[in-house]
């Protein structure tokens, strides 16, 4: 069975990573690795195929920074011509970038199927690129595979057929479980120099980001925990733009204990997510990892397409305001999150269930 799989931005390398490395070890699957270019800075793409072991992509599209229109226009003009040469049996497109519905669309009307990974997830935010996204890569999808119960139960509502949709758990928990014991072996915190105990943020959403009132109310509770309790916050491209952009950076300059890195590859990054006390973060992924390792995260958005987060996990949707954010973190600090639970399939075999899935359909 031919199968291309994309990658494009950064969350999507881990979860590409053990679908592709299964399928390069079976006689079944043949593998080809596509990789849109969508995210291209040494430190948001590169370091991630080294440390997840992953061979280099056998296509680099090379589509770079745009508006959505121009980066999404562009990574399909570049696709369209590789996937008519290639002519795979199955495109397999994962989360809810620009590369996935673009990738997605463009095979969809070359009569190619499509796969979907982490289908059905919804915010209910329709001004989120990534919620249009799902949606219409949901809709021309023929195999919908789902991370948690409200991702079936969304797409059965909103009239998918259940025989596409396969409920396998969750691809992003196979890599962390495969690399936590690497992680846990790094001396990243003694590198940076910070406390034992300490906070970990990222922020970069378009709607906190790109807009200096919410970007400034963040830092403004910012400034109070970090009083409390150290923060390490390697920062986005986009997020360093906006902040200098804004004349922010005295502001940030002045909070002590704030400690701002470049953005830090998977291996480091996950060896400090493990030893952290709490996350903060308006990321979809770092929700699901933290419910997995059992640590508080505080989610700085109105809204999550990961209810199980909140419902199992450790999860809480504080918003922006300071007031909320600081409540939340005085709740995560006492405690509050010692019964949560792992939800059902987190059990790092999502990828070798959707490699049986698509080999008993074909
Ligand atoms: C994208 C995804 C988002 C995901 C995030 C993870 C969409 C709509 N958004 O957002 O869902 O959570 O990736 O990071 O697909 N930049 C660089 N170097 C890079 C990449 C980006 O400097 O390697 C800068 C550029 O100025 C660029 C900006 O970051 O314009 C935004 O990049 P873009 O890919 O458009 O979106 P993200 O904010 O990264």
């Amino acid at each position: 069975m031919k199968i291309v799989n994309i990658v494009g931005a950064r969350p999507n390398f881990m979860k590409i990573a053990p679908i592709h490395r299964k399928m390069q070890r079976s006689d079944f699957f043949n593998p080809i690795l596509v990789h849109t270019g969508q995210h291209y800075d040494e430190k948001m793409s590169k370091t991630f195929f080294v440390e997840l072991e992953m061979p280099e992509p056998d296509i680099y599209l090379g589509v770079g920074s745009g508006s959505h229109a121009e980066q999404t226009a562009a990574v399909m003009v570049k696709i369209e011509k590789y996937l008519q040469q290639e002519k795979p049996d199955v495109v397999v497109v994962v989360g809810d970038v620009n590369s996935t519905i673009a990738a997605s669309l463009t095979a969809v009307k070359l009569g190619i199927k499509v796969a979907h990974v982490e289908a059905g997830l919804r915010s209910n935010d329709r001004t989120m690129p990534e919620e249009i996204n799902r949606i219409l890569t949901d809709s021309i999808s023929e195999y919908l595979f789902v991370t948690e119960q409200s991702g079936y139960d969304n797409l059965i509502r909103e009239g998918i057929a259940k025989e596409k949709i396969f409920f396998v758990g969750n691809v992003m928990i196979d890599s962390l479980i495969e690399h936590l014991e690497k992680a846990s072996e790094l001396n990243t915190l003694e590198e940076y120099g910070t406390a034992d105990d300490f906070a970990l943020m990222t922020l970069h959403r378009p709607s906190n980001v790109d807009n200096k009132n919410v970007l400034s109310q963040i830092f403004s509770a910012l400034s109070e925990i970090q009083a409390d309790l150290p923060v390490i916050f390697p920062i986005h491209p986009r997020t360093e733009k906006m902040l200098h952009h804004f004349g922010l950076e005295e502001t940030v300059a002045s909070m002590k204990n704030l400690h701002i890195l470049q953005p830090l590859g998977y291996l480091p990054f996950l060896n400090l997510m493990s030893r952290a006390k709490l996350l903060l973060t308006d990321s979809g992924g770092i929700q699901e990892e933290t419910t997995y390792l059992k640590i508080p995260c505080l989610t700085l958005r109105e809204n999550t397409e990961r209810p199980i987060t909140i419902e199992l996990g450790t999860n809480q949707l504080v918003g922006v305001e300071p007031e909320n954010i600081l409540k939340g973190y005085n709740k995560a600090m006492n405690g509050s999150f010692q019964n949560s639970q792992i939800p059902p399939l987190w059990d790092g075999n999502a990828s070798q269930r959707i490699l049986e899935i698509l080999h008993k359909t074909d």
